[in-house]
């Protein structure tokens, strides 16, 4: 009898976890690994190999405050449950003492406040957002380094056999769970670990591979130092997020301007299109950066200068449906300055549409109501 081999390619994803991944890089800038570990789980759970009786993976994400580890879980959420709200989100912070695990848990019957006490972890939270086909869920325990001992108790407990008994003795089952640890810790040596190497504002973190590795070791040494064997044992894999560089900021300004975009043309009824000049641009990232905090307060700085004066220049009828804007940076007054570039350009053209739209919508909802501005009948 012949024998026919075929040779397999093990590394192909399939199109839905191709399509996640794409996802992940459009709202997540320059953390490749981290994208890459959750296709991996995600491409697990829908070939159906989950491991029984344990969570589908365990995550520890370390790296500096807004460098994306929370944006990442909401960006997975949203993208294999369809709803940014799937996340379940527990803040180790807020249950440092004892008695506040009650808030996560409930209390046990009998005591005061058990029927007012609703846990936060239930199975109907877990499961609130399963779709026919993907009944996955994702929990996300944001810096653990703050729980306290009652919750590490439940923590280790989740994270080993995918269970955590709620106050009445009712249990909840974390198998078909993707669980997400997060905390900064290590930031202050991998800060010092870079010092001098690469300044912030200079070229993208590529490159390096011994800087990478050392980075990786450096936070994770500091995780072990802090959390005991037993935890890290239980850990499938640890991602160190990177200090986000200039480049980077540069691409998630394009994504949050999206951002806005967006709600300009799914919430307003009179939407228009705004494009910024590179000055204008180059003023957001100034405002919102610091090498501290990443790109925290990208968001704040956008709502201060862009969005506050678009809201004024729309509720006084200064932008109507379908303007075409320019926003430049005046650098006498150190604002952003509002042109028309022209009124109402973008009704009823297709064209002008095309050449005009300047951003990349993050959703194919805003995407629709900017081809339904082009369709609409021309005004006179
Ligand atoms: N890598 C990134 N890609 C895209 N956006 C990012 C990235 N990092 C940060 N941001 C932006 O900054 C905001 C804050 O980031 P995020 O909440 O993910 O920080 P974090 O790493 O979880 O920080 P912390 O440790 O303080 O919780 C995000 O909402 C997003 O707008
Ligand atoms: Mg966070």
């Amino acid at each position: 009898m012949g024998v026919c081999q075929t040779l397999l390619d093990p590394s192909l994803h399939s199109p839905e976890v191709r399509d996640f991944e794409a996802a992940l890089r459009r709202r997540v800038v320059g953390q490749d690994r981290a994208v890459k570990s959750l296709a991996r789980a995600y491409q697990v759970y829908l070939a159906g190999l989950a491991p029984p009786g344990r969570p589908l993976v365990n995550l520890l994400l370390l790296g500096p405050t807004g460098s994306g580890k929370t944006r990442l879980v909401e960006a997975a959420a949203e993208s294999v449950l369809g709803d940014i709200r799937a996340l379940v989100k527990v803040d180790c912070a807020e249950f440092q003492h004892s008695h506040e695990i009650a808030k996560l848990i409930g209390s046990p019957p009998g005591y005061l406040g058990h029927r007012e006490t609703q846990p936060l972890i239930t199975q109907e939270a877990l499961e609130q957002y399963h779709t026919e086909k993907v009944k996955l869920s994702l929990v996300l325990f944001d810096e653990i380094e703050k729980a306290s001992d009652a919750l590490w108790q439940l923590l280790l407990g989740i994270l080993d056999k995918a269970t955590l008994t709620l106050g009445d003795n009712r249990r909840v089952d974390f198998s078909r769970t993707m669980i997400f640890l997060t905390s900064n810790l290590g930031t202050l040596e991998v800060n010092k670990l870079m010092t001098g190497r690469m300044g912030f504002g200079t070229k993208p973190e590529e490159g390096s591979d011994d800087l990478d590795r050392r980075i990786y070791r450096t936070a994770l040494e500091a995780a072990r130092r802090k959390f005991s064997p037993e935890f890290m044992n239980r850990i499938d894999k640890v991602i160190v997020f990177r200090a986000l560089q200039r480049p980077h900021l540069e691409r998630i300004l394009d994504i949050e301007l999206g951002f806005v975009q967006e709600r300009v043309m799914t919430a307003t009824n009179s939407q228009f299109v705004f494009k910024c000049t590179e000055a204008a641009r180059d003023f957001l990232l100034r405002e919102g950066t610091d090498p501290k905090l990443g790109a925290r307060h990208l968001k704040r700085a956008i709502e201060k200068h862009l969005v506050f004066p678009l809201s004024n220049l729309l509720a006084t009828r200064q932008i109507e449906l379908g303007d075409l804007i320019t926003v430049d940076f005046d650098a006498a007054s150190l604002k952003l300055m509002f042109f028309k570039e022209r009124q109402g350009a973008l009704v009823g053209s297709q064209r002008e549409v095309a050449e005009e739209m300047p951003i990349v919508l993050p959703s194919s909802h805003a995407a629709g109501a900017v081809r339904a501005l082009a369709r609409r009948a021309p005004r006179d």
